[in-house]
């Protein structure tokens, strides 16, 4: 009796740290994520690749569309074409490089007329979707132990066609922003951003 007491005791103590810690790390990750745009060359493995997806299409979305769709680009050669015009090594040392893309309809009835077809309307929170999408892959890579880089894509239109020719992108989806992740080879450090003059309480 005391034994068996003393294991639910040990197992409910160990939940609850378990969930402090979890929260925790939340906060420590969110704290340390900072843009690294240079890495080793060692390349990601699939079960890290899909690990990020998944933090990805975790994100919150507009009346939960969830209009992410992503490219990743792990082909040195595709990774070379496609970023041919840029300077540095950033993308040819990444261990694999997201596009992370939105697609800018959503297909549904017209609202109150449960009977009508269907119809493909402007979806218009893909790309405030797809930049909680961005920035959770950020934060996986995180913690990970990975480094990674926010580079911008839409709206910038030279960027958005050399993605979609080079990519075969279908219309309706929009290339958001371009995420190469890899193995830091720097040693970059969080910057401090905390500013309280830029908060207000109940009132401006
Ligand atoms: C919308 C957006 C576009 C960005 N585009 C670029 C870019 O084109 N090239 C780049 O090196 N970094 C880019 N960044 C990364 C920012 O430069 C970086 O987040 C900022 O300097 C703050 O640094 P930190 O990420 O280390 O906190 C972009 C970030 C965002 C959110």
């Amino acid at each position: 009796m005391l034994l068996a007491s003393a294991m639910i005791l040990l197992t409910g103590c160990g939940g609850q740290k378990a969930d402090a810690q979890t929260k925790g790390d939340a906060i420590t990750t969110i704290m340390n994520r900072k843009s690294v745009r240079s890495y080793t060359g060692e390349k990601l493995s699939q079960e890290q690749i899909e690990t990020l997806l998944k933090a990805a299409m975790a994100a919150p979305t507009g009346m939960n569309a969830q209009p992410w769709r992503f490219v990743v680009l792990t082909d040195p050669a595709v990774i070379a074409d496609v970023f041919a015009n840029e300077r540095g090594d950033m993308y040819k040392q990444a261990g694999a490089v997201f596009i992370v893309c939105g697609q800018t309809t959503v297909t549904q009835r017209p609202r109150g007329q449960e009977n009508a077809e269907p119809q493909e309307v402007p979806n218009q929170f893909w790309y405030e979707d797809c930049g909680a999408s961005t920035e959770n892959l950020l934060l996986a890579a995180e913690a990970m132990g990975l480094g990674a880089v926010w580079i911008g894509c839409y709206p910038i239109q030279a960027k958005i066609d050399n993605l979609v020719s080079k990519l075969g992108i279908p219309e309706n989806v929009m290339p958001y922003a371009i995420v190469p992740v890899g193995y830091p080879a720097g040693n970059d450090q969080p910057k401090d951003k905390w500013k309280p003059e830029n908060v207000h309480y109940n009132k401006w």
